[in-house]
């Protein structure tokens, strides 16, 4: 099972970047995780692709280049209340993918944050739990996967 996580821009700074708000995980971190979550799911081996990038391209790019994978996590950052190619990329390799946001997007005091373009093409969002909410993600995914896999 392949699944991409793709992390959008300024989380390359996570640890140092507001960590009042975003926690004191680095990236890194939150990878090693993901990584170790990945292998303690045992079953069926799990490969991950890690990506971040500060640039809209590089994203969509990330996500043409997994079309034949089998599920994205993606945390667009600021790019998820702005981003119409993100979304259509998400939508054009028709992929199951998952949302996450390390902090409650919804509850957040800017309201631009309130809304996603990326909620009405991913399965789901997994929003406010830290870095929590990536490995609820994987968990999610992978269990979707297998099942579809098994079936
Ligand atoms: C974020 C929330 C976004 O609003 C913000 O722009 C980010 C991080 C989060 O993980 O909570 O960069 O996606």
């Amino acid at each position: 099972m392949r699944i991409l996580i793709l992390n959008g821009p300024n989380l390359n700074s996570l640890g140092q970047r507001e960590p009042d708000i975003y926690g004191y995980e680095t990236l890194d971190d939150i990878e090693q995780l993901l990584r170790q979550r990945g292998t303690d799911l045992g079953g069926i081996e799990i490969e991950i692709d890690f990506v971040q990038s500060n640039h809209e391209g590089k994203l969509i790019d990330a996500i043409h280049a997994h079309r034949d994978w089998d599920g994205i996590i993606i945390n667009g950052a600021a790019l998820t209340h702005s981003s119409t190619s993100l979304a259509d990329a998400l939508s054009s390799v028709m992929l199951p993918a998952i949302e996450v946001h390390l902090t409650n997007v919804h509850t957040r005091p800017e309201t631009w944050r309130h809304h996603s373009f990326l909620s009405p093409v991913t399965w789901g969002q997994v929003s406010g739990f830290g870095y929590r909410s990536y490995l609820a993600a994987l968990d999610l995914l992978y269990s979707r996967i297998a099942e579809e896999q098994q079936a």
